[in-house]
């Protein structure tokens, strides 16, 4: 009778310590990646190579802008956000989500206040990310 109650005990300790925490555990960013135009929707550059490694130093917020850091971390083509694939500027525009020069948190407008800065910086040349196509 004891031994049942002390293994009920050590099991409910043990889901307390390990099960529950993973069910709230915070998302984690991806290995290696390739960036592309979604399913459906033709491309006119090569897809794009990113690595949540090589920005690591930043919050995951600099470029997750909408994520409240718990929940699931939405892609950028999610419904309601940069899904216009037409138009080339403004908050719904897919391309601008990347290129907005005057955004922080696209590619190209984090890149570029950084080089402006002489920080460390990533790439701000078409080719440099879109690999061109033979
Ligand atoms: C420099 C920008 C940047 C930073 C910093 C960053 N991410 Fe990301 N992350 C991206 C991009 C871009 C994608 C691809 C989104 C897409 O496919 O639409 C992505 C995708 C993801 C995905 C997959 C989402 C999906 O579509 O299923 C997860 C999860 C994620 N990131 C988590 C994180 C976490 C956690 C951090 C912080 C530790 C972080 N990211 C930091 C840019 C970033
Ligand atoms: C908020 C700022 C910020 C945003 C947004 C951002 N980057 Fe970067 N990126 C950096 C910084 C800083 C570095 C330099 C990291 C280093 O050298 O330590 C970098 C470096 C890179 C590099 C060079 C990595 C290497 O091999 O050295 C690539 C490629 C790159 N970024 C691609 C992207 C792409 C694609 C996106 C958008 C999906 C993106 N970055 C968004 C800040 C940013
Ligand atoms: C820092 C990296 C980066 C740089 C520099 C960059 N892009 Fe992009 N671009 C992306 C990412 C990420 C996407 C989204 C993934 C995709 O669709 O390939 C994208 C998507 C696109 C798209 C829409 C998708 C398609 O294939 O039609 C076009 C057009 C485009 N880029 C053109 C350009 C041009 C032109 C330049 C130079 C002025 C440029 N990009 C510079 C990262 C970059």
């Amino acid at each position: 009778m004891k031994k049942t109650i002390l293994i009920s005990l050590v099991c409910s300790a043990l889901v307390c310590a390990f099960v529950l925490p993973s069910l709230h555990a915070a998302p984690k960013a991806p290995a290696d990646m390739t960036i592309e135009m979604p399913k459906g929707q033709k491309a006119t550059k090569a897809p794009v190579a990113f690595s949540h490694a090589k920005h690591k130093a930043l919050d995951c917020k600099a470029c997750h802008h909408k994520w409240d850091g718990k929940g699931d971390v939405k892609g950028c083509s999610s419904a309601g956000c940069h899904e216009d694939y037409k138009a080339k500027k403004g908050d719904k525009s897919f391309y601008g989500a990347f290129h907005a020069a005057t955004s922080k948190t696209s590619c190209l407008g984090c890149h570029k206040d950084l080089k402006t800065a002489k920080k460390p910086t990533g790439p701000t040349a078409c080719t440099q990310c879109h690999p061109q196509k033979k």
